[in-house]
């Protein structure tokens, strides 16, 4: 077999895993100290035929299809061992095969870790990751730190973007649970005849198309951990009372299997939605709704936080340089005035989305001007800056009247005709107002 031996020795000296090599032929060519361990007194010499240690492996089989094999080994003691045999190939040709024993109880474990590090089911953020000066981010920031360290159930409510998944990642990171899976999910996303087996998990044979060994529910799952329910208000009524019996007796049982088990999940609920209007139209329980509220935490909304803007949009600009590998130096004076100027209905989610655009129009200045931002933000502030906030509405709308004749006639270089044509006025009315609004023309 054409093999760096020297290399794969190496890795394999190096590996804690029962591993064995064969050549095409059947002849052991390499193997772990466990591996050999595992078979104690029986003597294993490189050289040696498979079938002198395992009498009935697949390895034959493997090297003829290809295909990776499984198979309970006779040859355990004390626990369930598993062998695994795949062929090794190299363009197309069989070269031989790798051997590996693992154990049924470790599979259960890995499976376990598997679910409590992936991506999914992790908290990423923590309170550093939170940015935001003013006396309103502050103060709800203070009482999601404090509460952190306790168990008992949260609800986070504010606008869209506002920052709530942060912070429930956050509340987690900084709970004795952070170690613990952390499981988010969707309640609008889950389809209401999915919800039990999703959430409860269900047994073997529960239902037609079950797994054959049934599956975890999503709180055995988070079980020591916390659990985002997000979006809560689109939960529908069905869910919310399975749900709140979950949250008061604190044990769950899979469909189709009678053992209850006790569970203990720490519930973070979040909405952009008002629970209290949500009762008020019966859309919502209102026991779900005092289970879960026994500690709120409102987000304030970015256009009440005005002096948060400058400090985000400078973490924005590094953080989606460092994505990009690009350079930008930060914001003029005038692009500030008009993102702090502007009323962010998507919050800081929008403000990201604006500072990620702006970056990619960037000149070689590499400078955030009024000009990279989108329109609808320019204008905000002129409408609102320039006219309204000088006095009453009538003010503002000479205010503006004034401005734009000022602004036509200067574009026709004081052509009256010109002007009255593009303002939709007679040639009369345009000099009325000329003399109501004392404007110098020539
Ligand atoms: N205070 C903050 N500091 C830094 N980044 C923030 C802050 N608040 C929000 N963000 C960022 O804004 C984006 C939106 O935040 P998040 O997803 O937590 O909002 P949300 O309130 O859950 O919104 P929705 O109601 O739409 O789900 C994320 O990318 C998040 O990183
Ligand atoms: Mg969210």
């Amino acid at each position: 077999m054409k093999l760096n031996t020297n290399i794969l020795e190496s890795i394999l000296e190096s590996l804690d895993e029962y591993i064995v090599i064969i050549d095409k032929d059947l002849n052991i060519v390499m193997f772990t100290e466990l591996f050999k361990d595992f078979f104690g007194e029986k003597n294993i010499l490189i050289g040696q035929k498979i079938d002198n240690i395992i009498y009935n492996n697949n390895f034959k089989k493997v090297m003829a299809s290809k295909d990776r094999k499984e198979q309970l080994l006779d040859e355990t003691k004390e626990k369930n061992a598993i062998f695994i045999q795949s062929p090794i190939i190299e363009n197309n040709i069989v070269l031989g095969a790798v051997g590996k024993i693992v154990f049924e109880e470790d599979i259960g474990k890995r499976e376990d870790e598997i679910v409590n590090n992936s991506l999914e089911n992790t908290a990423k953020y923590n309170f550093n990751n939170l940015i935001g000066k003013s006396d309103k981010f502050i103060t709800c920031i203070n009482l999601a730190k404090k509460v952190s360290k306790g168990d008992s159930n949260i609800l986070i409510t504010g606008e869209s973007g506002t920052g709530k998944e942060l912070v429930a990642h956050s509340i987690h990171n900084a709970s004795k649970r952070k170690n613990k899976p952390f499981v988010k999910i969707n309640c609008a996303a889950i389809p209401s005849e999915l919800f039990e087996s999703e959430m409860f998990g269900y047994e073997e044979g529960a239902f037609t198309g079950a797994k054959r060994k049934g599956k975890k529910g999503l709180f055995e799952i988070a079980d020591g951990g916390t659990m985002l329910l997000d979006e809560i208000g689109d939960m529908d009524l069905n869910m919310q009372v399975k749900l709140l019996r979950v949250l008061q007796e604190k044990e769950v049982s899979r469909v189709g299997g009678g053992e209850v088990k006790k569970i203990d999940v720490r519930v973070i609920a979040a909405t952009n939605k008002s629970l209290l209007k949500l009762i008020d139209e019966g859309k919502f329980r209102e026991d779900l709704y005092y289970r879960l509220n026994v500690i709120h935490i409102n987000l304030p909304s970015l256009k009440d936080r005005k002096e948060d803007i400058e400090p985000l949009c400078d973490m924005l600009i590094k953080n989606i340089c460092e994505k990009y590998g690009v350079y930008c130096k930060g914001t003029s004076k005038e692009a500030m005035k008009c993102l702090e100027e502007y009323n962010w209905p998507g919050n800081v989610r929008q403000l990201e989305n604006i500072i990620e655009r702006a970056i990619n129009l960037i000149d070689e200045d590499v400078l955030i001007k009024t000009k990279h931002l989108p329109e609808q933000i320019i204008e905000y502030k002129n409408v609102k800056t320039v006219f309204l906030e000088q006095g009453t509405l009538k003010d503002s709308v000479e205010k503006l009247e004034k401005t734009l004749i000022i602004q036509t006639l200067k574009d026709v270089r004081g052509n009256k005709n010109k002007a009255a044509n593009i303002l939709g006025l007679s040639r009369a009315g345009l000099y009325k107002k000329i003399e109501r609004y004392s404007i110098k023309t020539n």
